[in-house]
């Protein structure tokens, strides 16, 4: 490929969405963020109803669930239901409390996969996750595990929620994203795991920014 991929996983609340938006907007490169894709199939299983225990349902929601990104207006990234823009409402308390259970489905990550791989094919894609450098794009050129402490983890994700209305205690938002690492990286599909070949960045220390140039020098290597 002429425009390497870009792999990027971690825990919540790492800066996967911050820091793989600067390093697509820097090199020209497509965003893509997968968790959203999960996040869109989740606000669809509790709107019909559909039980979070059950990989079957799970399973068959997926397979004629119409989940798409598209870019918006400012080259925004947007999710989609069918034509409806659910950007907003998959980042809702209900949805990130279940989303887990909907993403450990085999058969739910098998058609999410699918799609993903499909939208990498061509190149110059950011894409950002859990498995991606695992299992989506395990021939990415750069790879990238991004961490930081749980409490500055949680600290972000708080005053992500906080500008949108929502607000949590710290304490709150620790047990939360510390709860779904835990079914993430345990749960036997492609679970939440560093690659063999992947560098990890701890992003406690450094900007978002600073993250983002780090990872485009693996792209350029200078001289
Ligand atoms: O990245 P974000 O926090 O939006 O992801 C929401 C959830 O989607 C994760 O907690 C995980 O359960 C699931 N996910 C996944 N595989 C990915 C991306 C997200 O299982 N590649």
């Amino acid at each position: 490929n002429l425009y390497p991929n870009i792999a990027i996983d971690g825990p919540a609340g790492a800066g996967k969405s911050t820091v793989a938006k600067l390093v697509a907007k820097k090199l020209g490169y497509i965003y893509i963020d997968t968790g959203a894709m999960y996040r869109a199939l989740t606000l669809q299983a509790l709107r019909d109803g559909v039980d979070m225990h059950d990989p079957e349902a799970l399973g068959r929601l997926a397979g004629v669930t119409p989940v798409s990104l598209r870019n918006g207006e400012d080259d925004r990234l947007r999710v989609f239901l069918n034509n409806e823009d659910v950007s907003e409402e998959i980042r809702g308390p209900e949805v990130s409390g279940n989303v887990s259970y909907v993403a450990m489905v085999p058969a739910v990550r098998r058609r999410m996969v699918e799609l993903q791989k499909a939208m990498a094919e061509k190149g110059g894609v950011v894409m950002e996750g859990r498995d991606i450098g695992t299992v989506v794009l395990p021939d990415a050129p750069v790879k990238i595990f991004l961490t930081a402490t749980t409490p500055v983890r949680a600290k972000r994700r708080r005053d992500e929620l906080a500008v949108k209305g929502s607000i949590f205690s710290q304490e709150q938002m620790e047990e939360e994203i510390i709860r779904r690492d835990g079914i993430d990286s345990t749960r036997e599909a492609d679970p939440l795991t560093k690659a063999p070949d992947a560098e990890v960045i701890d992003s406690t220390f450094f900007t978002a920014e600073q993250v983002a140039d780090m990872i485009i020098a693996r792209v350029q290597p200078a001289g």
